[in-house]
């Protein structure tokens, strides 16, 4: 499939919430989530919805790749936690960047960037569009629990986007659904049916944490294998990994199963960002971009897991 990134963007509110500042909220501490999380803070938004944090991400991923907003094709979107169900967020954006393109969103939650990759070199592959804008935006702190200290701990706001046209650097992709919501769900509200009769389930992040720790160091090796002898590249070849951050121990216990690759090629931010979902892995990406750290030429290899449950993995060059 045809897809070459010109250039990234994120963007992080700028209230920080260390782990002594929520050990203020909930019963908890800051030696038990850096030891279990490898989280030391998060950005948390005070006014800015998740719309505010995708736009702002998506006009430093435009100036980044030297596109303005009237030359994009279209904008496709990814969020769990975006102010309205309708109009969708690649609608907000469109009109806060001052595009004209259609856009839509679609639910990937945690793999959310890399279906967004994968959409997008599907509809760049047709010929048709030349200038794709994607973007990957959460406000998890409006979902969240806040008096649940097992799931309030881990997540952070922040958006990420990338700007991509035509080109021969999408290698490949591997992908795995195991559908259900027992183990990690954020339901919506129940809505006010007169008609309805069943119960209600609190509209905020449900998840099972050890189950969805098992089931993350479990398939991140096994798409990981799968995508790399469909595209017949080496372990070794690989230059870099942005993983989902979600938690330091699961990226390392997946760096420990992929032998072939050295667990420094591992990129995380997660002492600074927490799980921001859709925006883990582009937040990321775009870090990793203004730092310098890819040359022209390196195989990036993406990975993400999350409530579906999915698993998914794609390797692309920079
Ligand atoms: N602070 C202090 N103690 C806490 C705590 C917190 N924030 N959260 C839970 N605990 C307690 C539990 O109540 C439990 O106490 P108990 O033994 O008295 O019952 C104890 O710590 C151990 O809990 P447990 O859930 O077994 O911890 P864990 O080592 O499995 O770590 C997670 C919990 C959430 C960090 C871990 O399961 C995890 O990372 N799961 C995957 C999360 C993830 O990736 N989510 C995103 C998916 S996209």
């Amino acid at each position: 499939m045809s897809l070459h990134i010109l250039g990234t963007g994120s963007y992080l509110p700028p209230t920080v919430a260390t782990n002594d500042d929520l050990a203020k909220l909930v019963d908890t501490n800051d030696e038990w989530i850096s030891t279990r999380t490898g989280i030391r803070s998060r950005h948390v938004s005070t006014d800015e919805p998740a719309s505010v944090l995708a736009a702002k991400a998506a006009k430093a991923a435009l100036e980044n790749s030297g596109v303005r907003a009237e030359e994009l094709d279209l904008i496709l979107c990814a969020t769990v936690s975006g102010e309205f169900i309708v109009p969708s967020m690649a609608c907000l954006v469109q009109r806060e960047i001052g595009a004209t393109c259609p856009g839509f969103d679609l639910n990937g939650a945690c793999s959310a960037f890399l279906f967004l990759m994968e959409t997008a070199a599907a509809y760049l592959s047709t010929g048709r569009y030349q200038k794709i804008l994607i973007v990957g935006t959460e406000q998890m702190s409006r979902i969240l629990d806040w008096t649940d200290r097992s799931t309030c701990i881990l997540f952070g706001d922040g958006a990420g986007a990338a700007v991509l046209e035509p080109g021969e650097d999408y290698l490949g992709s591997h992908m795995t659904v195991k559908g259900g919501e027992e183990v990690l769900r954020v339901p919506t509200h129940k809505g006010i049916s007169p008609f309805w009769t069943a119960g209600e389930e609190h509209p905020y992040v449900y998840m099972n944490g050890s189950e969805t720790y098992k089931f993350a160091t479990r398939s991140i090796p096994q798409e990981v294998e799968a995508l790399l002898s469909q595209c017949g590249v080496e372990q070794s070849q690989v230059d870099w990994v942005i993983c989902h951050q979600a938690n330091r121990r699961i990226i390392e216990a997946a760096a420990r199963r992929l032998k072939g690759i050295p667990a420094e090629k591992f990129l995380m931010n997660i002492d600074h960002c927490g799980n921001c979902s859709a925006a883990s892995v582009p937040i990321l990406l775009d870090e990793c971009n203004r730092k310098g750290i890819f040359h022209r030429g390196d195989l990036i290899l993406m990975c993400a897991f999350g409530g579906g449950l999915s698993s998914t993995a794609c390797l692309v060059r920079w």
